[in-house]
């Protein structure tokens, strides 16, 4: 049985990978952070609540040697980062350690300890290609433009140098937007899905977004999982896009979502410069020609199914929440 082991396993792509690899029958491990509350409520449905086995404390900023010691994984994933491209811009530093060198220390780890069969995997991220024009592939220059995707290509060099320094399976997906029901509630999507659903049962009046002119290529993470699996499953260690290839402005995702709640977003959208970033990533759209030709990768869900389901999901999450509001009276 092939071992997994996750960082960032509780995360939205690490509750999905984990799912996945579980499914494929996998023995799958996961790093977690300690936290003064539970932060695992995306994996409490697959991993039992004492599984010490599989689910083990660690810190990007700490290394995780002795877990890689102990696991000897055929595969490590790190799926690791402070991932919030507005935050990173407020806490820099503390960005370019985790995001940055946390990948490194953990492709250091795999070479000290001399992991020859260990395949590694980096969450590498579009927010690296920043200002250079759509459409964007693993030919298209670098220039980032937040501490996030400076961080982001610190890593994703660092991947490159140990596949060829060290002779090391480490290979990147430079993966295009993709979210999800299980989406954290601050990326721009669930905010939206969320707060429209809240309007539309009366918890809320309004919904205050920053740039509603930035483009965006979003998919689903379930299908992106696939993507990052297979690219470990390659011949070779390589780099892979993984995007859909189709843009959308955050506008037009307001509307899709009002649309489908029957609201017209204009009577509850506000805009406000406290959500605009010091610098903006205008568009992303991403040309995955490479991994669809190599690994035979397609997304299966559509911009307009992605709208159904997260809000399909946040519609439910709001009836719970009317509910227990008029309980307690
Ligand atoms: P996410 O939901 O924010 O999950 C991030 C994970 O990293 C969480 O499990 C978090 O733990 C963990 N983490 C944060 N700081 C850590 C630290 N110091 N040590 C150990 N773990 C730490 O992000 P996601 O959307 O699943 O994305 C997964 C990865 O793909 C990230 O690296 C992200 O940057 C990258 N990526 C995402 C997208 C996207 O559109 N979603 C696109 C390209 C690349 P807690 O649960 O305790 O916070
Ligand atoms: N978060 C947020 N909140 N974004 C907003 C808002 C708002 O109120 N209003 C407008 N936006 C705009 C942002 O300025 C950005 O242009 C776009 O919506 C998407 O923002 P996010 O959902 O925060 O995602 P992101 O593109 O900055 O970063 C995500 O995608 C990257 C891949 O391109 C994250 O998941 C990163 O971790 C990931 O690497």
């Amino acid at each position: 049985m092939k071992k997994a082991l996750i960082t960032g396993i509780t995360g939205q792509d690490g509750s999905y990978l984990s799912e996945l690899l579980l499914s494929e029958g996998y023995d799958v491990y996961g790093v977690i952070r300690r936290a003064s509350t539970i932060n695992t409520s995306r994996i409490d449905d697959i991993f039992a609540p004492d599984d010490k086995k599989h689910i083990m404390f660690g810190d990007l900023a700490d290394g995780i040697d002795d877990i890689l010691y102990s696991i000897q994984p055929d595969e490590v994933y790190n799926m690791a980062s402070m991932s919030h491209v507005k935050v990173s811009f407020e806490i820099p530093v503390y960005t370019a350690d985790i995001t940055g060198i946390g990948a490194l220390r953990i492709l250091e780890g795999i070479r000290k300890l001399n992991l020859k069969h260990t395949k590694f995997y980096q969450a590498s991220s579009s927010e690296m290609f920043g200002i250079t024009p759509p459409p964007q592939n693993e030919n298209s220059p670098f220039n980032p433009v937040s501490p996030y995707g400076c961080a982001k290509l610190l890593a994703y060099h660092a991947t490159r140098t140990y596949r060829l320094g060290y002779n090391i399976f480490a290979s990147n997906g430079i993966l295009f937007n993709h979210e999800s029901e299980r989406r954290g509630m601050t990326f721009v999507t669930r905010k939206i899905t969320r707060g429209a659903c809240r309007i539309k049962l009366g918890l809320q009046d309004k919904l205050t977004l920053g740039n509603l002119d930035a483009l965006r290529d979003w998919g689903h993470s379930r299908d992106y999982m696939k993507a990052v699996h297979l690219i470990l499953q390659h011949d070779k260690p390589d780099d892979f896009v993984v995007a859909t290839g189709i843009y959308h402005t955050v506008k037009e995702f307001v509307s899709a979502v009002f649309a489908y709640l029957d609201m017209d977003w204009k009577e509850f959208i506000l805009s406000d410069d406290k959500y605009k970033r010091p610098n903006e990533v205008p568009a992303l759209q991403g040309d995955a020609t490479k991994i669809r030709n190599t690994l035979k990768w397609k997304p299966e869900i559509d911009f307009k199914m992605l709208v159904k389901l997260m809000v399909d999901h946040d519609l439910e999450e709001a009836k719970k929440e009317a509910l227990i509001k008029e309980m307690k009276g």
